[in-house]
């Protein structure tokens, strides 16, 4: 399947600039969404040495530094997003394919990723890496594209029937790349089911300890389609003591 891989989508300049228009929109899901779900599930980071893996432009490494972390190294492929992202004394970018990246072993005390694994193609691969970053006791939260928006080939989003909209769940087994239609052709993302997602986790030896499939608050008009099916996924879970 060809479509342009999420390391280099945004480096590309139509999609960048797109992407940046939704961003500061007021109608993307992470600010409204992600963001808060995210923080409802992260420990206190206080003295953490933290990994965050696909930062963009780095708004939740600077928080997390900002909340006492003690370092943060924040991870991205795009030269555009690591450009864009604002300098703070305790984080560290680092431009690096996720797919690719090493670690000193046992380096983290706490790992995140927002809203990138998605387009990682070998999650299982990456998860075993970061189990081992994470010292004995360390936590691992990330959110994802929920399997249940990535599942269709190609991922189309609503579906008009002629009494409304449904979203099309399908092919939901058939793990693997799909292509969508965002901002330009041809992005490309990975499907997982949840079932693959987890099992990931629990196979690198790590513990799941928290999940969440965040909507809006009810009384939010703009974003009430993401009150009838998920748009995202978060899991967290901690390597053994
Ligand atoms: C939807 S953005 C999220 C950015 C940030 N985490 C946030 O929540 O604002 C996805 C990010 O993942 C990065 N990304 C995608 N595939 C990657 C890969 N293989 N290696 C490193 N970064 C990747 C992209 O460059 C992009 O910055």
């Amino acid at each position: 399947m060809t479509g342009i891989a999420g390391r280099d989508l945004y480096d590309d300049p139509r999609f960048f600039e797109g992407y940046r228009r939704l961003r500061t929109s007021g109608t993307a899901l992470n600010d409204a969404i992600e963001v808060p779900a995210m923080a409802r599930l992260l420990p206190p980071v206080a003295g953490l040495s933290v990994v965050d893996l696909g930062c963009g432009t780095g708004a939740l490494a600077r928080r997390l530094a900002d909340e006492g972390a003690a370092d943060v190294l924040a991870v991205d492929a795009s030269e555009r997003m690591l450009v864009s992202a604002e300098k703070h004394p305790r984080v560290r970018y680092l431009r690096a394919d996720l797919e690719t990246l090493t670690l000193p072993p046992g380096c983290a005390d706490l790992v995140v990723s927002s809203l990138a694994l998605h387009y990682v193609a070998d999650y299982p691969a990456l998860i075993r890496s970061v189990a081992g970053w994470l010292r004995p006791g360390g936590g691992f939260l990330f959110s994802q594209e929920h399997p249940i928006c990535t599942a269709r080939r190609p991922m189309t989003g609503w579906l008009e029937t002629g009494n409304g909209t449904v979203w099309p769940v399908d092919d939901y087994a058939a793990e693997g790349p799909r292509t969508q239609n965002w901002i330009v052709e041809g992005v490309m993302k990975h499907h997982r089911r949840t079932a693959t997602l987890i099992n990931a986790l629990l196979g690198a030896g790590l513990e799941l300890t928290g999940i969440d499939e965040p909507g809006p608050a009810l009384d939010s008009p703009e974003l009430a389609e993401h009150l009838r099916r998920p748009p995202i996924l978060l899991l967290a879970a901690v390597r053994p003591p």
